[in-house]
């Protein structure tokens, strides 16, 4: 049995199946997809423009997604977490030649002809389910069918080249016990120490380039339509790093790659909602000098928790008192949909902190204080990094992340929302612990 549609039998095909056999279909595909969706996530900070960019988060979306759902079919058919087995060697070569090509307008019309194999193969297993079957499979295959289909008509604009789909979904996975906690196997992707720009960004060195920020309390177009533009930059770097990491790391549970692909694609999401706001307020968005090189040159190439403490715990954690205070203010100086959209944004950045703080959690098997002190030594770690890069002293970062900094009462009730600890929450309020 192997992850092709069970042809050959006509309509209810699927249902003649044992429980094994069904196991080891839902199985391939699970694998095929949580791989696939892993190795186009390398191409994320290759991918400057904002429709390649979006085509690809939406990719990675679906095809991780998918297998989530058949991830939950396969324990449900009496597959033990721990006997996942591995991917086919097939799906795992073809990823491979994915990956050596290095080429992310390839890597995006492969994941485009993927998602095309996939939308036939759920609508006929779907159809060759019988109606009230008994193995209620029908059901799954219909949702993985409209998550396989959604991006599609989107990425049908791009033009995509065509490609030859090899034999990822051809091959049986490999049964046995699982090598991670997902059964997915480590990838290589090359380095990408540096992000990729759209092609219309212009850009300045990251010091002394950029302009001086306008005085956030002046609430007028100029200074609305500058901190939005400049967030787009930064929006642009939320996507990559937590997609990337899908890619770098292949020891953790399915919930991270969930996670981070939501992340991944919450951010490419806001970087719409900013495109729009800017363009009701009559403006070009592309009109921004780009700081080069910017702050995912200071986390790629280095481990997780790493990124995830620069990137989201003390980074998205900064966001949540900015939105929090300068919401209201917005709306009351007239800005109503500038100030919903970072109202709906800010919900977002505190679940992205989460995010963060359960992992960190995972990595340091719950111990607060190991993730009090690993975050200390990060941030020591990260000050340096931006010497060495030359990124200059605005991406520089307060050390003792949870220190009472002066800077106006803190949320504590978001950062309680955001995972934080009693203990961390005691400190952020300026406590002695
Ligand atoms: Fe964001
Ligand atoms: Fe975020």
């Amino acid at each position: 049995m192997n992850a092709h549609a069970p042809d050959g039998g006509g309509p209810g095909r699927i249902d003649a199946l044992s429980i094994g056999e069904l196991a080891a279909f839902d199985l391939s595909l699970y694998h095929a997809t949580l791989l696939a969706g892993r190795a186009l996530a390398a191409f994320a900070p290759r991918t400057g423009d904002i429709a390649p960019r979006a085509a690809l988060v939406r990719a990675i979306h679906s095809l991780v997604s998918q297998a989530g759902l058949l991830h939950t079919r396969a324990l449900e058919l009496r597959v033990r977490p721990d006997r996942l087995g591995r991917p086919s060697a097939e799906a795992v070569e073809e990823v491979t030649a994915v990956l050596a090509a290095d080429d992310p307008e390839q890597a995006l019309a492969w994941g485009y002809a993927l998602l095309r194999e996939l939308a036939v193969l759920y609508r006929t297993s779907r159809d060759q389910c019988a109606e009230e079957t008994t193995y209620h499979d029908r059901r799954l295959y219909d949702l993985c069918l409209g998550l396989a289909l959604e991006p599609q008509q989107p990425a049908a604009e791009l033009g995509l080249p065509d490609v030859e789909l090899g034999a990822i979904l051809r091959g049986a996975h490999r049964p046995g016990p699982s090598v991670t906690p997902t059964g997915t196997v480590p990838l290589s992707p090359a380095p990408c120490p540096h992000r990729s720009y759209p092609a219309w960004a212009g850009r300045v060195p990251a010091i002394g380039g950029a302009t001086p920020d306008p005085d956030p309390s002046l609430l007028d177009d100029d200074t609305l339509v500058y901190l939005m533009r400049k967030s787009i930059q930064i929006e642009f770097i939320a996507t990559d790093v937590p997609l990337r990491s899908m890619a770098d790391f292949a020891d953790l549970p399915l919930g991270f790659y969930l996670d981070m692909t939501r992340h991944g694609h919450d951010e490419m999401r806001h970087t719409h909602l900013l495109i729009e706001e800017i363009a009701r307020l009559g403006v070009d968005y592309r009109q921004f000098p780009y700081r080069d090189p910017d702050l995912y040159a200071a986390m790629a190439g280095q481990p997780l928790d790493h990124r995830m403490i620069v990137l989201s715990r003390t980074g998205e954690d900064a966001a949540i008192e900015v939105f929090g205070n300068a919401v209201p203010r917005m709306r009351a100086a007239g800005y109503e949909s500038v100030g919903l959209m970072f109202d709906h944004v800010l919900a977002d950045e505190v679940r992205h902190v989460t995010y963060a703080n359960r992992w960190l959690d995972h990595l340091y098997g719950g111990d607060e204080l190991a993730v009090e002190e690993a975050t200390a030594r990060v941030l020591r770690r990260h000050n340096e990094l931006v010497d060495e890069i030359g990124l200059g002293d605005y991406a520089k970062r307060e050390t003792d992340h949870m220190a009472f900094r002066g800077r106006g009462k803190p949320d504590l009730e978001l950062r309680a929302l955001a995972g934080f600890s009693e203990r961390d929450l005691r400190r952020l309020a300026g406590d002695t612990v």
